[in-house]
């Protein structure tokens, strides 16, 4: 495996073993636009591939080529294609971006017959740059039974991909690509669940990743977008709400981005049983009858069960199954399911708090009629040593601020506003940044952003309202 190798040489070597695996995948693809299928000259193609991918995966790494900010990457390495390779490099990046192809990974199982196939499928489909053309191969490659390779679509940024990306340095603009890329991530992992089938995290563990770089480079930004609601997606939603908050939290921990993967990863898939759940349960409007209280309190165990069937069972692993175990398990082991409990772990501790706040606060779970923010959090603070980690709930409240963004309030020159950003020093938690959403008069205007700090502004806050019952949807000054 090379362990004695340090990482700068380990990485120069990968670089080395990618170029070699973009030549071989060149050399492949013009054999069969050149030769039927079936014909001996394509076998030794097919070899060097499969060759190469099993070097890559002998050292522990990907064999996945993936386009990213207009470059080829291995893993998470960047090519730079060398005079020598440079047209494989081009051949490779154009190919992908006319299928809409976004990434191919070969998985350690890949098989001869499936490389062949992969590589004559692409033949019968037309390159029109589109999602439709992507899910054309996809749907081939089912049909031919080519589960060893996996792709992904084209991202939207690599599709509209240009030399200057200033677009892309908008940071509410990524927020939201990311958490939209997160919810159809665990969507897709869900559905997946649902069916029994082999869970795969890669995909999901890449937008955990970008969800902490853009965490910690912007946090207003992604915090505000927990107040979106998408009501037919509720799970979904829910699971990358808690995703943001349980990092919020573990951020201000201070915890190393790869434990915050972790964390990420755990909250992101805490309520994976309930995909065990009937929707008629899951998605009812009204109350829960006592026994489909009881069928949906099964689903921390469920979700253990689905989680044991996660791809190479490993350390991260452990931890997502046990976070999803202790989230409704309180810390004083006064919740469900009812098990021998000493006490829960961080993640557990941090889940619990994140899922219980996004629950209060949406109007799905538990209680119908949605909380305020402030209102949820005055709730939690009261069970705080009981029910919740009374530090780590501290924690919490000091990142969403006692009035959270996303909150409507009443100030009191009778204007509206809504909270986009707490004020950085704890001390000022009652002087929030706000966007004026409704004059004196309660006529709605695109009113300007102030910082209630700003003692020249003369405003304070005069009050919460609950955004409901003024038919106000706040998510979308953060959308
Ligand atoms: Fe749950
Ligand atoms: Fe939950």
């Amino acid at each position: 495996m090379g362990s004695e190798m340090r990482p700068e040489q380990l990485d120069r070597e990968m670089i080395r073993i990618g170029k070699v695996l973009v030549t071989h995948l060149f050399v492949l693809l013009k054999t069969a636009q050149n030769y039927n299928e079936g014909h001996s000259a394509i076998q030794a193609p097919i070899a060097n591939v499969i060759n190469t991918a099993r070097e890559i995966h002998r050292r522990n790494e990907e064999a996945s080529l993936r386009l990213k900010g207009g470059y080829l990457l291995l893993g998470e390495l960047r090519l730079k294609p060398d005079a020598a390779g440079f047209d494989a490099f081009m051949f490779l990046m154009g190919m992908m971006k006319r299928f809409f192809i976004g990434s191919i990974n070969f998985t350690p199982a890949v098989s001869a017959g499936e490389v062949g196939a992969f590589a004559y499928l692409l033949k019968e489909i037309e390159p029109v740059p589109s999602p439709q053309t992507y899910q054309k191969i996809v749907d081939r490659m089912q049909q031919r039974m080519i589960v060893n390779i996996e792709l992904e679509a084209l991202s939207e940024e690599e599709a509209f991909e240009r030399s200057d990306s200033t677009d892309i340095k908008d940071s509410k603009a990524t927020s939201r690509r990311i958490y939209f890329q997160t919810m159809s991530a665990v969507s897709e992992v869900m559905d997946n669940a649902k069916m029994g089938q082999t869970l795969r995290l890669r995909k999901s563990k890449r937008v955990v990743q970008s969800m902490i770089d853009q965490l910690l480079a912007a946090e207003t930004n992604l915090v505000g977008l927990t107040t979106i609601r998408c009501h037919d997606e509720y799970t979904y939603n829910h699971s990358v709400n808690v995703c943001i908050l349980s990092l919020a939290i573990g951020q201000r921990l201070g915890l190393s981005k790869p434990k915050l993967c972790e964390l990420g990863m755990a909250a992101l898939f805490h309520d994976i049983g309930k995909s065990e759940i009937p929707l008629e349960v899951l998605n009812k409007p009204s109350q829960f009858t006592p026994e489909e209280w009881e069928t949906m309190q099964k689903h921390p165990l469920l979700g253990v069960k689905k989680l044991m069937r996660l791809k190479g069972l490993d350390a991260l692993s452990a931890r997502i199954i046990t976070g999803a175990f202790e989230h409704h398990l309180n810390c004083d082991c006064s919740g469900y399911p009812k098990v021998p409990c000493k006490g829960l772990s961080l993640f557990g501790r941090i889940i619990g708090i994140a899922d219980c706040y996004d629950g209060l606060t949406s109007s799905r779970v538990y209680s119908r009629v949605p909380y305020s923010p402030d209102k949820a959090l005055r709730f939690m603070l009261a069970k705080a040593g009981k029910a919740y980690d009374p530090v780590l709930l501290k924690l919490f409240v000091n990142c969403v601020g006692i009035y959270p963004i996303g909150t409507l309030l009443i100030l009191n020159t009778r204007e509206l506003a809504v909270v986009m950003e707490n004020n950085p020093d704890p001390q000022k938690w009652n002087v929030p940044r706000v966007r004026i959403i409704a004059d004196g008069s309660g006529n709605e205007i695109e009113g300007d952003l102030a910082d209630l700090a700003d003692p020249a502004g003369g405003r304070s806050v005069a009050g919460v309202l609950d955004p409901n019952q003024y038919g106000i949807d706040t998510s979308r000054y953060f959308v």
